[in-house]
């Protein structure tokens, strides 16, 4: 078989996205956008028949907010929709737009390649993964896996490295979501321990404080609330939060290398000049500090280990670029965090791997240097799920309902779990699976991510019949869960219908104009 060339990896971030492919001499590199920039923010700006995704997408926030999408990688999954000129978006169509772009402008470095390992935070759920890679494939891609982004990031450090024997620690915050995850690298190896995070935890988090304290000192010098609809319009609202938005993060990038910087707001034709220095940016991150130390903490108990047992902790993501959050990892692991690895590109750098390596198991040969070769085709990637799977099933006779867990967290993927259980009445001709995600063992306190139904079983059976429900996580951390009544052989062995999963009419049609979509 010919060589072909080595897929694409792709980093779809919440505030910003990067494209990575290895080289002929082996080495994983971005591909630079059309505007020549190695990353690309995540921002679409819907600007009458053209879509400009990126940096002009991204300055037209502060003019047309109303036309201007972004961090919806924080929405994927979720009802959230947005219209446009007759079509509903959800999220994945954001996404899907988002990717285009990428792909668009990769192809004009690498000619027509298309396949591709796309990244997702650790702590995507099932339905979270699905959309993503609904997304992807959307935008013309041809996905050959999903990998987490920590996961992501270590595969590009351990193959700068190559350490033969290493426990460490990645500590990725973004612009939207935190992950946390504890592996450990063994000669060509990489296996994943433990992980977790915060879906809500990321750099927008720390320019939202500055905003809100923009809001409180302009109030304070200019006696006007900008939040106060009698004092602003929607629209002018609108405009000014974008704006200050804007500044915030600015003004924190400027506080990670100076220690004060200086902020002009204006909004009613006035205007106020404002001093941060660093000191009162870090008193007012102090509660997302805390958050973030909490959650490293539970990962690491949470998998067995203590602060002490890592001979390596990997800052990734642009946010661990404050001096806090870099401080922050010093005291709790008394190790400063190694950024050898670029931090906002390391995830889409371990991608490009990746997919490389998928492509391998494909049977292909890449066209690529051949130590290289050689060391990504015995590279072995294990990554675990980030959640607890199971199903709701009463306990015992009139008892109450019990969240009944198939696949812990930390599970390693791929992997797949059977348990047998029994139903409670005669003559039901229907059998109904709910399927659960989360670790409380109260279904209420789970989130419900779908349903697998038996149908049409002849209308006399007894009470307790045994029904075994498999549950099987593929590699990318999506899920399939069959039930199978077993006095009647029935099975049913269907991917979950997920709750939230796009299939109205409306989609299709926002699929189409992705399709149509002229992305700039
Ligand atoms: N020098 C810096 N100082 C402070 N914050 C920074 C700096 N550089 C980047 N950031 C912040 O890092 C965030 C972007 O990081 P990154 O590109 O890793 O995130 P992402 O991949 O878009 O998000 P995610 O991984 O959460 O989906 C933004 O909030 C940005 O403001
Ligand atoms: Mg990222």
């Amino acid at each position: 078989m010919n060589d072909i060339a080595p897929a694409l990896g792709i980093d779809l971030g919440t505030t910003f996205s990067v494209v990575a492919q290895v080289n002929r001499g082996g080495m994983p590199v971005t591909l630079p956008n059309v505007e020549g920039t190695p990353t690309t923010p995540s921002v679409v700006f819907f600007d009458g028949d053209r879509i400009i995704v990126g940096a002009i997408a991204r300055e037209a926030m502060a003019t047309d907010p109303e036309l201007v999408v972004q961090l919806v990688k924080r929405r994927i999954g979720s009802e959230w929709i947005f219209e446009y000129r007759g079509v509903t978006y959800h999220a994945e169509h954001i996404s899907a737009l988002i990717v285009k772009k990428l792909l668009q402008d990769s192809q004009r470095l690498t000619g027509s390649v298309n396949q591709a390992a796309v990244t997702v935070p650790a702590y995507f759920n099932d339905t979270m993964r699905a959309a993503t890679r609904h997304a992807a494939e959307m935008a013309g891609v041809e996905v050959l896996g999903l990998l987490s982004e920590p996961t992501a990031a270590a595969v590009a450090f351990g193959y700068d490295k190559r350490p033969v024997e290493l426990r460490g620690i990645v500590v990725d915050l973004g612009g939207g979501t935190f992950d946390v995850t504890v592996l450990e690298f063994d000669h060509n190896d990489l296996i994943v321990k433990g992980t977790g995070g915060d879906a809500y935890l990321g750099g927008a988090n720390f320019d939202k404080v500055l905003f809100d304290y923009f809001v409180d000192q302009f109030d304070q010098s200019q006696r006007i609330d900008v939040r106060d609809p009698e004092s602003l319009s929607i629209e002018e609202f609108t405009q000014v939060s974008q704006d200050w938005l804007l500044r915030a993060n600015r003004a924190k990038h400027d506080l990670s290398v100076r220690d004060r910087t200086v902020v002009q707001l204006q909004a009613a034709g006035l205007s106020t000049r404002l001093e941060v220095s660093r000191e009162s940016f870090e008193k007012m991150s102090a509660v997302m500090l805390d958050e973030f130390s909490e959650k490293i903490t539970d990962v690491v108990h949470t998998a067995g280990f203590s602060m002490k047992d890592f001979g390596v902790v990997l800052g990734v993501g642009g946010a661990t670029r404050m001096p806090m959050v870099q401080d922050r990892i010093r005291s709790l692991f008394g190790t400063a965090p190694d950024t050898s690895v670029r931090p906002d590109e390391a995830v889409g750098l371990g991608a490009a791997l990746y997919g490389a390596r998928c492509q391998m198991e494909d049977g292909h040969g890449l066209m690529i240097e051949r130590e290289a070769h050689d060391f990504i085709e015995n590279m072995k990637v294990t990554d675990v799920s980030a959640h607890s799977l199971g199903i709701s099933v009463f306990e015992g006779e009139g008892g109450r309902r019990r969240m009944e867990v198939l696949l812990g967290k930390n599970t390693p993927l791929p992997d797949v779990k059977s348990n047998t259980f029994f139903t409670m009445r005669a003559g039901d001709t229907q059998i109904v699976v709910p399927v659960l995600e989360g670790d409380s063992s109260v279904p209420d306190e789970c989130l419900r991510i779908g349903t697998v139904v038996i149908d049409g079983l002849p209308a006399n059976r007894p009470a307790h019949q045994p029904v075994t429900v498999t549950m099987s996580y593929d590699r990318d951390g999506i899920l399939k869960v069959t039930a199978r009544d077993d006095s009647s052989e029935k099975s049913v062995s269907t991917v979950i219908e997920r709750t939230g999963q796009l299939q109205t009419a409306s989609s299709d049609l926002a699929a189409q104009a992705v399709k149509n979509a002229i992305v700039l």
